[in-house]
């Protein structure tokens, strides 16, 4: 099981590296490594095992941040249209954008980053993505919305980026171009 003890923080070089491509079939141990990551989300938007726990709610977690440096995240959450998302991503790709972009109106957090950064994250609004599932299978989704932005931060660790990275520096509330904010209840 996954505890807040097995993520890495904000300054371990792992969340700095890229994460490298998987071959297929995965391992054991990464399949196991990626049912552990899924469960942690699940675990952590259950009120009653996140307090037993002391998880922070998270709907995404990379490989990097349990320090493994493979393509591979899970992001478990709800789409506008209240269906659940729940899927582990492995060798995910973003095959084609929008022009335009979004933006979480709060900001973004992250389970690596313990301190609350403010200002405007920067994310196309709509994705079309490919990735593998744990088991081979090629998967192909249109993602909007809050989906669509999770997946990219999820991306971006792989790539060793974190999302501050993204925001204004000078003027972190900047008005975002050619965006429509995205408010999450
Ligand atoms: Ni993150």
């Amino acid at each position: 099981m996954i505890l807040m003890e097995n993520i890495i923080r904000d300054g371990h070089p792992t969340l700095r590296t890229r994460a490298e491509e998987f071959t297929f079939p995965l391992s054991t141990e990464d399949k196991t490594l990626a049912g552990d990551m899924l469960q942690y989300l699940i675990n952590s938007q259950d009120d009653a095992i996140a307090e037993k726990y002391g998880l922070r709610g998270g709907i995404g977690l990379a490989a990097n941040q349990v320090n493994c440096l493979k393509r591979m995240f899970a992001l478990h959450l709800e789409d506008e249209q209240g269906e659940q998302l729940s899927f582990v991503a492995c060798n995910p790709k973003i095959v084609s954008h929008s022009v335009e972009q979004t933006y979480l109106t709060n900001g973004e957090g992250c389970l690596s980053v313990d301190r609350a950064i403010v200002g405007y994250v920067p994310r196309y609004s709509r994705i079309t993505v490919k990735f593998m599932t744990i088991d081979g299978e090629e998967k192909k989704l249109r993602l909007s919305g809050l989906p669509a932005i999770a997946f990219q931060h999820e991306l971006d660790h792989l790539n060793g980026v974190l999302f501050y990275d993204r925001i204004n520096a000078k003027d972190p509330f900047t008005e975002i171009e050619n965006s429509t904010p995205y408010k999450r209840d």
